[in-house]
């Protein structure tokens, strides 16, 4: 028998052993025990990080929506699978039954074959956090299509970049999206990205708004005439275990986002095996992550991870702060939700709000508190653990990645021994390790260093879209035969892991990961800036904000500040999206720079830290006498 369900501490050491000692024999037996394959696999694992090319279950045949709806039609068909809780707190809840999202699923995957869409095809889905995301998103793995979907807070040219890059056929997208009290105009932006586009042939739109929007005839079409049309028979596409079943983009240290490509059966097992153990979900559980599907988080933990475990499955429309900051926790209470994934970033933002609108809500329901996107801090993790789980419900700190599918780093509740701003112990089958700077692996407990995968798991990404060189060259090339995650981590004395923060260019603000490189290309973009640096710095709510240093064009004239300032945040809207916007913007005669003319970040970000009494070794410097001109001018 396998260890699908790991219920105490022992039996995850015991386990986790297993998984390291014979990770083939362990991921054989979890994947033939709680899958529905077409095909059984000729070969468990065949990897070569030095490729890289890593391959699971090599032979097998499955349709991962079967394996998240059709198997559960006999026992769960009437139990409910997607819970929508709308923007608006008067508009009912929507409960989608398995039986439903079967029928609904196989009517859009109909859609999508009527419109020419063939297995292996991209389709880029545009949507907001309504149930036709889910069901577009699984409509595609139905039929083989690959998904790529891309979070609707992203700007008309971040989305264009995303759709040509992975040469889409087809938008799945809404009249607009309700976000609070605001509405945004979806379609307008689609529109605008798809004028630089000439690979998409179809746009569906999906009504939510009811706004009066431009349809383009032959190319627009409305969703909802073409599911009445389609047969609620869709026979599920033969997949093979590697084929490709999505894309997503993430940042990059380069102007490029990197179209991270997850493959189908690996991406299962280890979704849905994490799935059930982390959050140790039980079957009339109802589970609640606030991600959007626009991201990671939302793939593995609101879509594929639960459903594959025939969970029910909380999917929320609007923000934590609207009609105010009580509404995560009215939620909580009206569907008595047992487990709450969230990000520190609206944990630090609710905590803001004082305590008076969490008591106001019965919360006895919760079992286990999830944390993802970026270190919580120890504030926050109290803060959560007091007032939310009333000291009863385990905090899980998960840590993990777009590039790895599923959660690595993690607590598993009433098993690991929690410890704030710990993401604890490696889940079962992750091997771990730190580097030092010369490449050599930091052995024993309390140390410090890189933060490395030294063996392939079932979910990690295959390769990015159209570079496979990009992808050797970002994660495999810094530390020979293993996989780096641009992560810094410690581990102490009992083994913990702590996750450090970044050591590269990206920046993770509001939990959300976001290349320096691409938001300096923004900002050059204003015809006054000459050149420009970006660094984070501290922010009690969003983790880290932007610190921007720009030199202006020497024109001669003199210009308004606050006025450039808002314009280059307008450039940078348009670009990437508001959550990629300066919060200061420093002008400044010059960067520091070596003498090979890379900008010394380092030293910059100090500053922006306000830290710096030691700004350690500037003499490589070109240029030092800037270091202060930038110093005495800091906001
Ligand atoms: O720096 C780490 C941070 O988020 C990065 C991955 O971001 P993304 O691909 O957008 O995926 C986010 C959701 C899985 C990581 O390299 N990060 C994520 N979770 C944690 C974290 N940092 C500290 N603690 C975490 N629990």
């Amino acid at each position: 028998m396998s260890n699908y369900h790991i219920k105490h501490l022992e039996e995850y050491y015991q386990v986790y052993r297993k998984s390291v000692r014979e990770p083939e024999h362990f991921w054989e037996e979890i994947a033939e025990e709680h899958f529905m394959w077409q095909r059984k696999w000729d070969n468990v694992l065949s990897w070569d990080f030095s490729k890289p090319e890593v391959k699971w279950f090599e032979g097998a045949q499955l349709n991962i929506t079967e394996n998240c709806i059709d198997r559960h039609l006999a026992t769960r068909g009437n139990k409910t699978a997607i819970l929508f809780e709308p923007n608006d707190p008067k508009e009912e809840a929507e409960l989608i039954t398995y039986n439903q999202l079967h029928e609904r699923v196989n009517r859009f995957a109909n859609v999508l074959k009527n419109q020419g869409i063939k297995k292996g095809d991209r389709v880029c889905i545009y949507l907001p956090m309504i149930p036709e995301l889910a069901i577009s998103v699984l409509a595609c793995a139905r039929i083989g299509a690959i998904h790529s979907v891309v979070f609707a807070g992203f700007s008309a040219t971040a989305l264009s970049t995303r759709i040509n890059d992975s040469d889409c056929k087809m938008v799945i997208t809404s009249d607009g999206s309700y976000r609070g009290a605001k509405t945004i105009d979806l379609k307008g932006i689609v529109d605008d990205a798809l004028e630089d586009c000439s690979c998409v042939k179809t746009v569906l739109v999906a009504k939510r708004i009811h706004s009066n929007i431009n349809m383009k005839e032959g190319r627009d079409k409305w969703l909802k005439p073409l599911l009445e049309e389609a047969s609620t028979d869709c026979k599920a596409e033969v997949m093979n275990a590697e084929d490709p079943l999505f894309i997503l983009y993430t940042s990059g240290s380069t102007g490029m986002p990197k179209g991270m490509v997850h493959t189908t059966a690996g991406y299962m097992v280890y979704a849905a095996y994490t799935f059930k153990n982390v959050f140790q979900y039980k079957e009339d559980d109802v589970y609640w992550c606030t991600a959007d599907i626009g991201w990671i988080t939302g793939h593995s933990y609101i879509v594929y991870g639960p459903l594959a475990n025939g969970a029910t499955t909380v999917m929320f429309e609007g923000v934590p702060s609207y009609p105010d900051f009580g509404r995560f926790w009215e939620i909580v209470e009206k569907h008595k939700v047992n487990q709450f994934y969230t990000a520190p970033t609206a944990i630090r933002a609710l905590a803001k709000e004082g305590l008076e609108l969490v008591e106001k809500h019965d919360l006895s329901s919760l079992k286990v508190l999830g944390s993802v996107g970026e270190p919580i801090n120890e504030e926050a993790w109290h803060w959560y653990n007091d007032n939310v789980g009333k000291k009863k419900s385990p905090i899980v700190d998960t840590w993990w990645q777009t590039e790895t599918g599923g959660i690595m780093i993690t607590p598993i509740p009433f098993v690991t021994p929690t410890k704030p701003t710990y993401a604890t112990l490696p889940f079962i089958g992750i091997q771990p390790a730190l580097m030092d700077e010369n490449g050599k692996e930091l052995k024993g407990n309390q140390v410090e260093g890189r933060l490395c995968v030294k063996f392939p798991w079932p979910s990690m990404a295959r390769t990015i879209w159209g570079n496979h060189q990009r992808y050797k060259d970002t994660y495999f090339s810094a530390f020979e035969n293993k996989y780096f995650t641009g992560d810094g981590a410690l581990r102490d004395e009992v083994g913990y892991y702590r996750i450090t923060g970044r050591v590269d260019d990206v920046i993770i603000v509001s939990g959300h990961n976001l290349g320096t490189a691409p938001i300096e290309d923004a900002v050059n973009e204003h015809p006054a800036v000459a050149e420009s640096a970006i660094v984070g710095f501290p922010h009690d709510v969003k983790g880290n904000a932007l610190y921007g240093y720009v030199i202006l064009k020497d024109t001669g004239e003199s210009r308004n500040h606050d006025n450039l300032r808002k314009e280059i945040n307008q450039i940078i809207t348009e670009h990437i999206g508001p959550i990629a916007k300066l919060d200061k913007i420093q002008f400044t005669s010059g960067l520091p720079k070596t003498r090979s003319g890379k900008i010394m970040r380092r030293i910059l970000r100090k500053i922006a830290h306000k830290d710096t009494s030691n700004l350690g070794d500037t003499s490589t410097l070109l240029n030092p006498e800037v270091v202060n001109d930038i110093m005495d001018n800091v906001l």
